[in-house]
């Protein structure tokens, strides 16, 4: 949901902050821009300059080519549009009114009409019609106002500004610092000799240097090439905590793949393993996560179970609530964290609500949490990225360890979560006295055959391939799963219309008959996810109910199944598992169609229209 980063120190400035941005593009692309202050000609003083354009990174830089450049201190943005439409005038950076002052800014001024109208009356024109263009005439305003620093102006606006944001400003007049702040989005700074960079995420920071601060919440970080001070808005000096990024370039990089969501599709064997890894001990046949032990009382003591999550995360956590229902004999309710937070939901103090995050900075989750804790709840996060906000405001949790997801469909954070998850129910589970030491070993084997299995899914992808070519130019779809493939079937259709723009839902199966089976004619695609479970039977009567109305019917089936591929048109085979782990393997070949549906339309399906990776705004 947008991405910053910014550059001070001795390198040229501008390809630091491009190859940044298109690492950050997956936050959003609806246009780009960059404000530097650039080296004059000799005898010519330096000056900002700023460039942008609506489109992606590669317009903006097409647009540069040839274009000196010369500078030193640099700020760039790539956005994902909140107020204003996707337009030159409204990409960032934008410029105060006396054009000395540079920002970029990730997040929203919810008060931004109320500043904007008092600017208004005092004389201010906007060139935008964004509420980063109000902030920067603010901080500006307040500036002149004061007769003070650019570090005191920014810290007295934001004391006024109702939202979320991450800022940085640049100052054509004290071209040595940056000036930035935080607020509820995220903001790293990477620490280099003699160099600062300033970012997101830490994608475009680890090819210079592995030592970053991440920036907290109210804190104003004034940064120069040398120094790094950070503040407080009460102006009170904070100690920067320099962390060591344990992450690797390839990590970020496509390796070989036409796409990011390729690669985080194949990569999962290994994923899957990696959150596994340290945790599931076959031998010894146990499992091994500290916060969960820390809080293992309160998991045990629980009267209910509040899962709170958005989108993918929320599919997980709705595969959760199977899981923790049917092994710890615990209430689970799941929430959309969005209607959660203003639904004055019931809390009390000790109630364990689990936040399941993906980027960990999804905004509508944030702030549920931040609810939850007020009224006194325990909050257990569930996050892939080390260190992200929702991690922070946890009071315990447990890191999905998938990597970098780059490709803004949710591929591998999904499997990871669902095997996290797994693996703390079966703790929790086995502690509570509700699940037999038997069936805690025979569900932590079948977790551990996971990878391998994945492996042999991926195989297939060929095949998988064919029917997606086939059924590419189908309007809309249909996901049918019971029990624990419901949440699946649901994924199945959201991964569907993300990245190819086909009109997809999904339902738990016996659903269908209520409402959904009108739709099916000739025309229409039903995806059953049919793996062998308690519900086999009555889902292959399901699958007949669409036949005899000569729906089109693709099968994810168990290998083996001889009676589905009489009935369904096309099937793919899955090895067999324990229902409970079978979502993790299931999910892939939904996976794998709907991207082989969305190349085969000639979509990006890296970078799907209107969506953003990290949704940081509500
Ligand atoms: C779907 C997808 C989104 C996210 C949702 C929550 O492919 O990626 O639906 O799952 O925006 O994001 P996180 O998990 O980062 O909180």
């Amino acid at each position: 949901m947008c991405g910053i980063v910014a550059y001070i120190g001795h390198r040229q400035a501008y390809p630091v902050i491009l190859k940044g941005l298109k690492r950050l593009e997956y936050r959003g692309y609806d246009s780009a821009g960059i404000a530097l202050i650039q080296d004059g000609e000799p005898g010519q003083n330096p000056h900002l300059a700023v460039y942008k354009r609506k489109g992606k990174v590669a317009d903006l830089e097409e647009f540069l080519a040839g274009k000196n450049l010369n500078s030193h201190v640099g700020i760039g943005h790539t956005r994902w549009a909140t107020h204003g439409e996707p337009s030159d005038r409204n990409a960032h950076p934008h410029l105060s009114g006396s054009g000395r002052l540079a920002i970029v800014h990730n997040g929203i001024i919810e008060n931004y009409a109320a500043l904007k109208q008092e600017l208004l009356n005092k004389g201010h024109v906007f060139a935008s019609d964004t509420d980063t263009e109000v902030l920067i005439h603010f901080i500006e305003d307040i500036q002149q106002h004061n007769q003070c620093e650019l570090e005191e102006a920014v810290r007295i606006a934001l004391r006024r500004v109702v939202g979320a944001y991450v800022i940085v400003i640049l100052d054509a007049d004290h071209p040595d610092t940056l000036i930035a702040a935080r607020k509820g989005t995220p903001l790293v700074i990477g620490v280099g000799r003699g160099e600062h960079f300033l970012a997101s995420d830490p994608s475009p920071i680890i090819e210079y240097t592995k030592e970053v601060v991440f920036v907290n919440d109210y804190e104003v970080a004034i940064v120069k090439a040398d120094e790094l001070i950070l503040k407080n808005l009460g102006n009170e000096r904070q100690t920067p905590f320099i962390q060591k990024l344990d992450l690797e370039l390839a990590a970020i990089e496509k390796g070989g793949f036409d796409h990011f969501m390729l690669k985080e599709i194949f990569e999962q064997p290994d994923t899957i393993f990696d959150s596994l890894r340290g945790r599931l001990d076959e031998q010894r046949g146990m499992i091994t996560m500290r916060g969960v032990e820390e809080y293992m009382q309160k998991f045990i003591d629980a009267q209910r179970i509040i899962m709170v999550a958005c989108g993918t995360s929320w599919h997980a956590a709705l595969t959760a609530e199977y899981m923790f229902e049917e092994l710890c004999r615990i209430p689970v309710e799941v929430e959309y964290a969005s209607e959660f937070r203003y639904r004055n939901p019931v809390i009390h103090p000790g109630n364990m609500v689990m936040a399941i995050s993906q980027s960990g900075e999804t905004a509508d989750t944030l702030v549920a949490i931040e609810e939850a804790k007020k009224a006194g709840a325990i909050i257990f996060g569930i996050c892939n990225v080390v260190g992200s906000s929702i991690a922070r405001a946890s009071h315990a949790g447990a890191y999905t360890h998938a990597g970098p997801e780059i490709g803004v469909a949710s591929t591998k954070a999904f499997t990871a979560q669902l095997a996290v998850l797994c693996m703390i129910a079966l703790k929790v589970g086995y502690e509570k006295g509700t699940l037999s030491r038997e069936r805690f070993l025979h569900v932590l084997h079948e977790l551990a055959l996971v990878p391998e299995k994945v492996k042999e899914i991926l195989q297939q992808h060929e095949n998988i391939k064919a029917i997606a070519e086939k059924y590419a130019s189908a309007r809309d779809f249909l996901y049918l799963g019971r029990g624990y493939n419901f949440p699946v079937a649901l994924e199945g259709a959201l991964k569907l219309k993300e990245i190819s723009y086909i009109h997809a839902e999904g339902y738990p199966a016996a659903e269908m008959k209520h409402g959904p089976i009108a739709l099916v004619d000739e025309q229409l695609p039903v995806l059953f996810v049919a793996t062998r479970d308690r519900f086999h039977e009555k889902i292959v009567s399901n699958i007949q109910e669409i036949k005899a109305r000569r729906g089109r019917v693709i099968a994810v089936i168990t290998e083996g199944d001889e009676v589905v591929p009489h009935m369904a048109d096309d099937v793919i085979a899955v090895p067999a598992a324990d229902e409970m782990v079978a979502p993790i393997l299931n999910v892939i070949p939904l996976q794998l169609l709907a991207y082989y549906i969305g190349v085969a339309r000639g979509y990006d399906v890296d970078k799907p229209r209107n969506l953003a990776k990290s949704v940081t705004v509500e």
